[in-house]
């Protein structure tokens, strides 16, 4: 399957078409942002590690019963994908609090919850992404209830494998952020990607952060920690 022409470029990937209607290339790009587009950066070899995790994440996912995007790895950074409609939402899991839920609600990080939690941002860029819950949800007509409930679902049991499978890696789920789409007949999918740059990932000895973080907070040693935690998931330890 080949390229096509490009029919969107996003702030890490560009999407192309294919000969088939129903199938699109994902393209992971080494750029990096931060802060809504704010922050820009590259991140050597991102774009590589980004494809790799994400499709082996969504391989482990498939096999326990969440459909994802995912067709077949093309190359280093091109990915075969099935064509969705995204939901413009983006759905956040936490286990630990970090980032901008302990700035919202004044709390350190490091917190470990009782049980994770989800949240929704309004995807938009020129609103600068905000927060708003289910009702809000729905009466922007973004999705269905049936839908919202099926995403939480999908939500809470991606967080259950994806928990268990890195800290057999020796490292902490601290939060992530996930896309769904819906297939033509209405499916829910997900989609996007699984990666450090839409994860916290802590070493669970050292704490150490091995994820977008590094390039967010200008902690150095970015490239290092992405090749880290790449190195441990292809490993298996
Ligand atoms: P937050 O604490 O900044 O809200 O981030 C929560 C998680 O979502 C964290 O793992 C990083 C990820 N994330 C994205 O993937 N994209 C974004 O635009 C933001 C703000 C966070």
């Amino acid at each position: 399957m080949e390229k096509l022409e490009q029919i969107y470029e996003g702030k890490a990937k560009k999407v192309y078409a294919t000969s088939d209607a129903n199938l699109c290339i994902v393209s992971y790009k080494d750029d990096a942002t931060a802060f809504n587009g704010l922050k820009k950066g590259t991140i050597a070899g991102k774009g590589v590690v980004n494809n790799r995790m994400s499709n082996m994440l969504m391989q482990l996912l498939e096999k326990h019963g969440v459909p994802t995007h995912f067709v077949q790895e093309l190359s280093e950074r091109d990915t075969l994908v099935r064509k969705v409609r995204i939901v413009p939402l983006e759905v956040i899991v936490r286990n630990v609090s970090a980032g901008s839920f302990a700035k919202r609600y004044g709390v350190e990080e490091g917190i470990v919850f009782d049980e994770p939690t989800i949240e929704f941002s309004y995807k938009c860029d020129e609103l600068n992404d905000p927060l708003l819950n289910t009702y809000h949800a729905l009466a922007l007509k973004l999705v269905t209830k049936e839908e919202v409930r099926t995403i939480e679902n999908y939500a809470l049991k991606i967080n259950e494998v994806l928990k268990e499978y890195f800290l057999s890696l020796g490292v902490r789920l601290i939060d992530f952020k996930l896309e769904f789409g819906r297939l033509p007949d209405g499916t829910i999918v997900l989609a996007d990607e699984i990666s450090p740059d839409t994860c916290r990932f802590w070493d669970a000895k050292t704490g150490e952060k091995l994820d977008k973080d590094r390039f967010r907070r200008d902690l150095g040693g970015v490239e290092d920690a992405y090749r880290e935690i790449f190195r441990r998931v292809t490993s298996g330890r």
